[in-house]
């Protein structure tokens, strides 16, 4: 990793604001750990409320709406979720798109989107066991990922710094068992040489490409000592102070020697 490493706990539909208290504690412990960026997106309704009172961690939001604005009851905007302190959206998520039917093309759209209300964009593919079973999962996560972003000359020009790819096999969400250090070596050097054949040898090579599925304090270490892991998107993990600078800590180690 040429960059700090990159840590995103992600709260899912978790949270009121009697979690305030933990994120303030991961803001604090954040403080401790400037090896490591770590950064929380919680959902929509304590977006402000953390942004608020963080000095250190980046405040985010798990979705937006591609549309500016309008009659799209219960949706929210990139410019809304911005107003309220978000400084990057995750976007594709795989319970986003099984769950609302979100594709490629409606994927891309929100990414315009946000790119342009100056948010930076936190990309998730990943493929089923279904696809993984097959052997076709690289090639799966590579045209998930093309149809997915927006095309390189949409793309701002510092795209390594507005960019970040989540590698998150959809089998090793929330099941406690994380791919092998093996299947994500292939999985981030397929991501990676797909990223500089789209935007080029300098940004494509420092994009973050970040691994998600069951990361926890115990598997942290083993997975970030994997080439092209930038950091980790978590989110059981993410629920505790405690356990997300768990991740935070593995995340810093191999830089304090
Ligand atoms: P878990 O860490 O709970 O497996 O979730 C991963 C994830 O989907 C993060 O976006």
């Amino acid at each position: 990793m040429t960059r700090r490493p990159y840590i995103v706990g992600n709260w899912k539909m978790h949270g009121t604001r009697a979690m305030l208290s933990e994120a303030r504690a991961i803001d604090r412990a954040a403080q401790r750990h400037m090896k490591v960026e770590v950064a929380l997106a919680p959902p929509f309704t304590l977006i402000h409320p953390i942004h608020r009172e963080a000095e250190q961690i980046a405040v985010g939001a798990q979705d937006c709406h591609q549309a500016e604005g309008g009659a799209f009851t219960g949706d929210i905007s990139a410019t809304m979720i911005a107003d309220a302190g978000a400084k990057f959206v995750i976007l594709g998520h795989s319970e986003r798109r099984q769950g609302h039917a979100e594709g490629d093309e409606i994927v891309r759209a929100k990414a315009q989107s946000a790119l342009a209300v100056g948010l930076r964009i936190i990309m998730c593919c990943g493929e089923s066991a279904e696809t993984r079973e097959s052997g076709k999962a690289v090639a799966f996560v590579k045209r998930q990922l093309k149809a997915s972003l927006p095309p390189a000359d949409e793309m701002p020009a510092d795209v390594a710094e507005r960019l970040t790819i989540a590698y998150e096999p959809i089998w090793a969400i929330g099941t406690g068992t994380a791919a092998t250090t093996d299947d994500i070596a292939e999985m981030h050097s397929a991501i990676r040489a797909l990223l500089i054949e789209l935007f080029g040898d300098e940004q494509g090579a420092e994009v973050r490409i970040i691994y998600g599925g069951s990361v926890k304090p115990e598997n942290a270490a083993e997975i970030f000592a994997v080439p092209d892991v930038g950091g980790a998107l978590v989110g059981g993990a993410s629920l505790t102070a405690d356990s997300l600078m768990g991740i935070a800590l593995a995340a810093s180690e191999p830089f304090d020697g």
